[in-house]
């Protein structure tokens, strides 16, 4: 840790949250907290939390969260070292001088870049290596000079590939791990993440590399493997290629966004310059913002299937609310955009995404032939979708102009569309709040959440915890280490409160959202020990299922390769798993 923890406990216990964040935004009184319109994201009813008790703030909205040391961080742009000197002066703490180097080399965000970039070495003197990737990477149009460009590699078979490359320059496996790059075994041992697989390197506006995405050679599943959720990496926070393309798309005024690396390389190949992709997830309020400071005007290039999606076309309403204008393009059925450029060319696919349609008229359109638009309940269901996005223009002028299309539309008077308009929750606050707990039931990152807000319960949750989990088991890397803080703290006896754990975590972005999603979590539980004894069932179980996968996995392995001897003990492994768990 760059700076003592005592110095930033001490900064900590002399610095006021509501203090701090009423610096930069107004905060109102409501009842022992404080609220406010999230300043890092776009809305009109408060759903911006700031507890002084627990000096932690929290947006329902859209799930930011830390404490004062991350306000200032994610609010001003700066690194965890700036804002500790810049809230240390301000509550009268004296830094110990470091040198600027070292604070490079003890933070954990700089070795997994190193890590990461030694990665990229190995990735490209494999690809060298490989006859099969380069074919497959020729087979797919993409040049050499673009594999070089985008530094484009290749993950060799095997299990310990990049492990006993790291190991050799005496980088540990749980570092390997942390990068993302390799995963824990049962027997406390690492293999490799990505094996046989072509890899895209994905990297920030600084042109760090943050995380890497590998597709399989052939069409087995899954398709594609992206890096995990790690330090440095989150996938709702970049844009592929977007270190590439900035300044096109600057120039031009306006941003192409896509799907897939594919769909990325070989426009930009072709000389479509200013395009980005999302890599298959849906569209955040980050990378929206991180677009805008680059365009004002986006075109979604869709194939058809999925750009009518009432999801993904709510999705988009994100950018209005940003201010952004945003136009859809559809390519023809069957195509997306790669396979669209290496049959029609750049020129028709520039020409295509030129002729979009901006998201009202589109949006419109297909909700007119999904729904009946004669029928009451048909123009309902339209108006119900439409509405949504209406509210997001905050311009008065555009935003009439608008009612009058849809009241024409569907043959109603623009008085009672201006009527429903009032009903409209446009930062959709309260979904987001319940769709987080619900989903808490189902898969197992929330339930390590769920574990991880529990934790903070203290005395007998803790030990419970400790009793019936190893780290291991916790699949999330980002929770496991504040899991294992939460464990190392408590055996010394300490104090453990939320605001402290973030800091003793670098204030770590994804960390302090993590903790001050769990904060608010554990507020809103019933019958806590048995939500606690469900959340640790469903840990195991899933990773029983896990291990039986990767045995068959194992078995299918040996049994190729002859090895008999090997495949009895995998399958008396298999076997002896199996009978033990409820799978
Ligand atoms: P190919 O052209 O077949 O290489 O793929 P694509 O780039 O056209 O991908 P597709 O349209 O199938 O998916 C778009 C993007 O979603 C991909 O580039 C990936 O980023 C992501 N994606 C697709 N399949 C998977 C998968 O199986 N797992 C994960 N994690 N991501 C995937
Ligand atoms: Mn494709």
């Amino acid at each position: 840790m760059p700076i003592p923890e005592n110095i930033i406990d001490q900064i900590q216990n002399r610095t006021d949250i509501v203090e701090v964040i009423s610096r930069y935004i107004p905060l109102q009184k409501a009842g022992r907290n404080y609220k406010a319109p999230c300043p890092f994201h776009n809305e009109k009813t408060p759903s911006f939390i700031v507890s002084p008790d627990k000096q932690i703030y929290h947006c329902f909205g859209c799930g930011a969260g830390g404490n004062a040391f991350s306000f200032v961080m994610k609010h001003e742009n700066l690194e965890f070292p700036e804002v500790v000197e810049m809230l240390a002066e301000k509550a009268g703490v004296k830094l110990p001088h470091l040198t600027s180097e070292k604070k490079e080399l003890t933070s954990l965000a700089n070795q997994l870049y190193k890590i990461n970039e030694l990665a990229v070495s190995f990735f490209q003197e494999s690809l060298a290596r490989s006859a099969a990737a380069k074919d497959y990477l020729a087979s797919r149009g993409i040049a050499e000079e673009t594999i070089k460009k985008l530094r484009i590699g290749y993950a060799p078979d095997g299990w310990e590939g990049i492990l006993n490359f790291f190991q050799k320059k005496n980088v540990h496996g749980s570092f390997v791990e942390k990068a993302g790059l390799a995963i824990s075994n049962e027997k406390g041992g690492y293999y490799d993440r990505f094996r046989k697989r072509p890899i895209f390197p994905i990297l920030d506006l600084k042109n760090r590399v943050l995380g890497f995405g590998g597709r399989v050679l052939d069409s087995s599943l899954p398709k594609y493997m992206n890096s995990p959720e790690t330090y440095v990496y989150s996938k709702g926070r970049n844009l592929y290629g977007l270190n590439f393309t900035r300044d096109f798309i600057k120039k031009q005024g306006y941003a192409l966004i896509v799907e897939g690396y594919l769909d990325f390389i070989i426009p930009y190949q072709a000389g479509v310059t200013n395009i980005v992709a999302t890599l298959g997830t849906a569209l955040t309020v980050d990378q929206v913002k991180l677009l805008k400071r680059f365009a004002n005007t986006v075109i979604m290039v869709y194939d058809p299937d999925e750009a009518g999606e009432a999801a993904s076309l709510r999705n988009m309403d994100l950018f209005l609310g940003e201010g952004v204008n945003v136009y859809i393009a559809e390519l023809p059925k069957g195509f997306d955009p790669d396979g669209y450029i290496r049959k029609f060319g750049a020129d028709d696919f520039i020409k295509l995404t030129k002729s979009s349609k901006n998201l009202f008229d589109y949006k419109l359109s297909k909700l007119s032939s999904r729904f009946d638009i004669r029928t009451g309940h048909g123009k309902a269901a339209i108006a119900g979708e439409m509405l949504p996005t209406i509210s997001r223009i905050e311009n008065a002028v555009l935003r009439s102009n608008l009612i009058k299309k849809l009241a024409e539309k569907l043959s109603v008077d623009e008085e009672s569309i201006r009527t429903e308009l009032k009903k409209v929750k446009p930062d959709y606050t309260m979904r987001v709040y319940t769709v987080s707990t619900v989903e808490a039931k189902k898969d197992s990152k929330s339930a390590e959440k769920m574990i991880l807000a529990l934790l903070f319960e203290g005395g007998n949750f803790i030990q419970e915890v400790r009793g019936k989990l190893s780290l291991e088991e916790f699949k999330d890397s980002s929770i496991r280490d504040i899991v294992k803080l939460v464990l190392d703290i408590s055996k010394e006896g300490k104090a453990i409160t939320p605001v402290k754990l973030i800091n003793y975590l670098e204030n770590n972005d994804a960390a302090a959202i993590l903790i001050s999603e769990a904060v608010n979590l554990s507020e809103t539980l019933s019958n806590k020990e048995k939500v606690l004894s469900d959340c640790i069932a469903k840990i195991k179980k899933d990773n029983t299922k896990d291990r039986l996968e990767r045995l068959q996995d194992a078995i299918k392995a040996a049994h190729n390769s002859n090895d008999d001897g090997l495949v009895t003990r995998l399958v008396t492994e298999y076997m002896e798993l199996l009978k033990g768990s409820s799978v």
